[in-house]
């Protein structure tokens, strides 16, 4: 469960800051999509979320930990120094828009190099996922001969391989076709559903950004409701930091 209270980043001193008190709450294996205008700081806000960036203040927590070290809890506080990079292995996982996959491996070492990184090597799991996503026939091809598609597809499952409790994925879809962007972002929420993961996804695609369980939009620093549809297990508002 990722949980944001508060939340300001500026990255000058003038002007409105870039995140302006923001809160939101994504419960585990809840999805949220942000949309909002190019630079209105939504790859600031993931930076925020995965401790890339540091807030100027307010807090961050993800299944209770606080990651901004700004917990009134101590021991709820990861040190940045030494346990950040630990906790983004175990917790997080990341897609980016341009797949950031390994070139001169095939795909089924981009997936199970990682895993291993992450010290974990369920190699069953790491096959299910890969079957699950469409790509288990692709395991040894090289990656120069899969299309996009299939390379966003081996991105997303080497971001679950580890079993995270949320994943961050920034304009995962920005270098796809229509066609084939409907294929991935059904397959990225599906996976993050059926492994009970919690997603935070930008995105510019109105299309993509419908399938989130809540969709959000990034303006003046703040998050808006552009659709919020009730889940069984929560009908509070998203915006709930407590
Ligand atoms: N590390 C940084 N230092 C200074 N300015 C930054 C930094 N990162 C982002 N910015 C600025 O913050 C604004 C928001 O950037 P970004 O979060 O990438 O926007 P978006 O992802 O919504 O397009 C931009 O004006 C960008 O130039
Ligand atoms: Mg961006």
């Amino acid at each position: 469960m990722l949980k944001i209270k508060d939340l300001k980043k500026s990255f000058s001193k003038r002007g409105i800051p870039l995140i302006n008190n923001l809160s939101l709450t994504v419960n585990t294996g809840e999805s949220v999509s942000i949309q909002g205008a190019s630079g209105c700081g939504k790859s600031t806000l993931l930076a925020l979320i995965a401790g890339f960036e540091t807030p100027d203040s307010g807090d961050i927590t993800i299944n209770g930990l606080s990651i901004t070290g700004n917990s009134t809890l101590p021991l709820n506080n990861i040190s940045k120094t030494r346990n950040i990079d630990n906790f983004r292995k175990q917790h997080l996982g990341i897609v980016f828009q341009s797949f950031n996959l390994f070139d001169c491996f095939n795909a089924w070492d981009n997936i199970a190099f990682t895993a291993r990184l992450k010290g974990n090597s369920d190699k069953d799991y790491q096959l299910a996922l890969m079957e699950q996503l469409g790509i288990l026939s692709l395991a040894q091809k090289p990656l120069s001969q899969l299309s996009g598609g299939e390379q966003q597809r081996c991105a997303i499952a080497r971001a679950l391989v580890h079993r995270p409790s949320l994943i961050l994925a920034d304009e995962p879809t920005g270098n796809l076709d229509e066609t084939t962007s409907e294929t991935v972002s059904d397959l990225l929420f599906k996976t993050c559903k059926e492994a009970n993961t919690s997603l935070v996804v930008v995105t510019h695609s109105q299309d993509v950004a419908i399938k989130a369980d809540t969709a959000l939009q990034l303006h003046k620093g703040i998050l808006e409701n552009v659709k919020h549809e009730k889940t069984e297990q929560d009908s509070s508002s998203p915006f709930a930091a407590n």
